[in-house]
């Protein structure tokens, strides 16, 4: 039986990214990685070939997909560059730190008697914002991006997605570390308005979500393409 995916590879970005100060310590998020794994594994389900490009979780690895392991966003930002061209699907549901340290000490930090210190801190590369700058031409790519925010809808053009998921942290049941998700959808004008069209999904399991999420990016693709769904068969 065919399965909704079939042929198409899918690249996903998911947890956590850890920017070293020294070298012990490090700043991160709460990122858990739950909802890009889940994405990962509904992707592999649904028949793609999938790469999950993974900072460092405390989840099971999954099986039947290519998992990439960085740590830094500067180390996702190379594998994601790596395996970009060849995705016709990619997801960004990483939580990337947008800034590291700008000069990593090769010793501990000491405290040496002082009451206060100063560390520098220089952006990292905007990896969605890459993507979607590096898309091909013929429609064939489509990139969905999340967002914390529900203004989220400048990220949508700024960062050229085809699709933008805003979930609200303050609803109890969405983003970090919960099972579940409540998520505003987002995706281009397609009409003289230039406003996106919004969709507001009803709370889900992250594993619902992932799958419908995919379905979703997968006809946006072959609409950019010209086609229709039935097209395909
Ligand atoms: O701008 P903001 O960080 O809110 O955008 C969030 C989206 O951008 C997420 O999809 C995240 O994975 C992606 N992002 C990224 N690289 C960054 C910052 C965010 O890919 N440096």
């Amino acid at each position: 039986k065919p399965l909704p995916l079939d042929g198409l590879q899918v690249l996903v970005t998911a947890g956590p990214t850890q920017e070293a100060m020294d070298p012990v310590r490090y700043l991160t998020n709460h990122s858990t990685g739950k909802m890009g794994y889940a994405i990962a594994e509904a992707a592999r389900d649904l028949g793609a070939q999938v790469t999950l490009v993974s900072g460092p979780v405390a989840l099971d690895e999954p099986t039947g997909l290519e998992v990439r392991h960085v740590t830094s966003a500067q180390q996702m930002f190379d594998a994601v560059t790596e395996h970009f061209a060849t995705a016709d699907l990619t997801i960004m549901a990483a939580a990337v730190g947008d800034f590291r340290v700008a000069e990593v000490a090769n010793d501990k930090i000491k405290k040496n008697g002082r009451t206060s210190i100063t560390l520098e801190l220089v952006a990292n590369p905007d990896i969605l914002a890459w993507a979607g700058s590096h898309k091909k031409a013929d429609g064939s790519q489509a990139l969905c991006g999340f967002a914390m925010e529900i203004n989220a809808a400048k990220k949508l053009a700024h960062k050229h997605c085809d699709m933008l998921v805003a979930n609200n942290l303050r609803d109890p049941g969405a983003g970090f570390a919960t099972d579940t998700n409540i998520v505003t959808v987002m995706t281009p004008a397609n009409n003289a308005t230039g406003a996106p069209n919004i969709e507001h999904w009803e709370k889900m399991d992250k594993h619902e979500l992932a799958e419908r999420l995919l379905i979703k990016l997968a006809a946006i693709r072959l609409s950019n393409l010209g086609q229709s769904p039935d097209d395909q068969t």
